[in-house]
């Protein structure tokens, strides 16, 4: 450990959370260079859905690379870019019924939140863009206006205030309040001091701000405001997307269709970078290199994206798996919330993208430590890092998830029970939850 407190920047954040120097990663399986195994709910924050080095995907890169295929190629046309944009447009887009063109990025996130706020300021005309609360769409200035998390606002140096109106997400106003109404009303009344926006931008689902599913109603709400007040509607599907909540985009089950889709991360299937923004072609209207970049478009991702297409989204059996195992972990944290009472623990999340809101961020982290000391690799999330968040691969193999949850149980009832302020932990941990995973 001594060469990263020697050299390492203090910006390092996961490798303070996971102290240990990891080696060799194989399925939903981290192993540190001692050889001990973690099982890992992390998933590179939601890069790793179909988990690491998935062998197939392995192949076709080795195969790839033997060949001399091209790495690097600014944006030129390539053999692996065509493959992967007619098999996305084939097996992804086509069977959804969606027409959009596709934009390669700098590899980031961060990069294809940029390049989308800019088309759509270019393409309207207007500058305000309409953000939410607890929303975090990445660290470089753009994004970082439309982030709400004053941790990563703070960093910037700089004002972030222009050209951004945050406003409230599904559920922000306690239950029962219709954020959407607010946000209508403001973009109807020329008095409410805020400038019709450009866009809005949301996560269905909001990862690093707590993993706060909006209801499919809210969303569709906020489809008809946008297209009430002519207003272009960005759906970040960079951690949400790619089968996390149980279908290829977050917004499927909403049934809207978003102007412009940022997607990232698990993109690439095997944690290379990579990043795109989907956009409807009357909105393409960029010039040549206006948003330009020396690593648009991974060849390398172009090749592990396409076998992960070819893999998983030929047909709809991984969707249901995702449903499937995304129900055994509602029914497990189902049980543990039901075992602490309301309030102490509260359950958020859709599909694979889950998260128990434990209030206090001190407690949170000390389950997850203890986790970790237990063979668990499990983050948190929210403004005060207060929710335990899962994110297992997709791929995960029962007996794994099923051990994984188990760690966290026992880490939750030891932890508690230590806690005066917590209700004593009941002993149902031999329950034998006879759920078909
Ligand atoms: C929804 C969302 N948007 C954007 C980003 C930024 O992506 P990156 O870290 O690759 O820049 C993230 C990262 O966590 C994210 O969750």
């Amino acid at each position: 450990m001594k060469i990263f407190e020697e050299l390492e920047s203090e910006v390092q954040s996961y490798a303070r959370a996971f102290p240990r120097v990891f080696h060799r990663a194989q399925g939903a399986h981290l192993f540190d260079e001692d050889g001990n195994k973690y099982i890992d709910f992390l998933a590179g924050a939601g890069t790793l859905n179909y988990g690491h080095n998935n062998p197939v995907f392995k192949q076709k890169l080795v195969e790839y690379i033997m060949e001399d295929g091209i790495t690097h190629g600014l944006d030129l046309h390539t053999k692996a870019k065509a493959a992967f944009m007619e098999s996305f447009n084939e097996h992804i887009l086509k069977p959804r019924k969606l027409q959009y063109m596709m934009q390669f990025t700098g590899p980031t996130g961060t990069n294809a939140v940029e390049a989308a706020l800019k088309l759509a300021r270019n393409v309207t005309g207007r500058e305000n863009i309409v953000s939410f609360t607890n929303g975090f769409h990445g660290c470089s200035l753009g994004a970082l206006s439309v982030t709400g998390n004053s941790h990563h606002r703070g960093a910037a140096g700089t004002s972030l205030g222009a050209g951004v109106s945050t406003v409230p997400f599904d559920g922000y106003l306690g239950d029962g309040i219709e954020t959407t109404e607010y946000l209508d009303k403001v973009l109807s009344d020329s008095s409410s001091g805020v400038d019709l926006p450009a866009a809005v931008i949301v996560e269905t689902v909001q990862g690093e701000g707590g993993i706060n599913a909006a209801s499919f109603g809210w969303l569709q709400n906020l489809e008809a405001v946008c297209k009430k007040h002519k207003v272009l509607l960005i759906v970040d599907d960079i951690q949400a997307g790619c089968g996390r909540t149980g279908t290829f985009f977050s917004f499927e089950g909403a049934g809207i269709t978003p102007d412009i889709v940022t997607m990232s991360k698990s993109l690439s299937g095997y944690g290379l970078p990579f990043a795109v923004v989907l956009m409807k072609p009357e909105l393409d209207e960029w010039k040549p290199g206006e948003h330009n970049g020396t690593f648009r478009g991974n060849n390398l991702a172009f090749v592990t994206a396409k076998a992960a297409i070819d893999t998983f989204w030929q047909d709809d059996a991984f969707e249901k798996e995702i449903k499937r195992k995304g129900d055994y972990i509602h029914q497990r944290t189902q049980s543990i919330v039901d075992q602490y009472g309301e309030g102490n623990f509260i359950l958020q999340g859709r599909g694979m993208m889950r998260g128990i809101n434990c209030v206090s961020g001190e407690l949170a982290g000390k389950i997850t430590k203890k986790c970790f000391q237990n063979g668990l690799m499990i983050e948190t999330s929210g403004a005060d890092d207060q929710v335990v968040k899962f994110l297992c691969p997709l791929i995960i193999p029962d007996e794994d998830l099923k051990e994984g949850i188990d760690i966290l149980e026992n880490a939750i009832r030891e932890i508690c029970a230590k806690e005066d302020d917590m209700p004593e932990a009941k002993s149902y941990f031999d329950e034998n939850y006879d759920i078909a995973v």
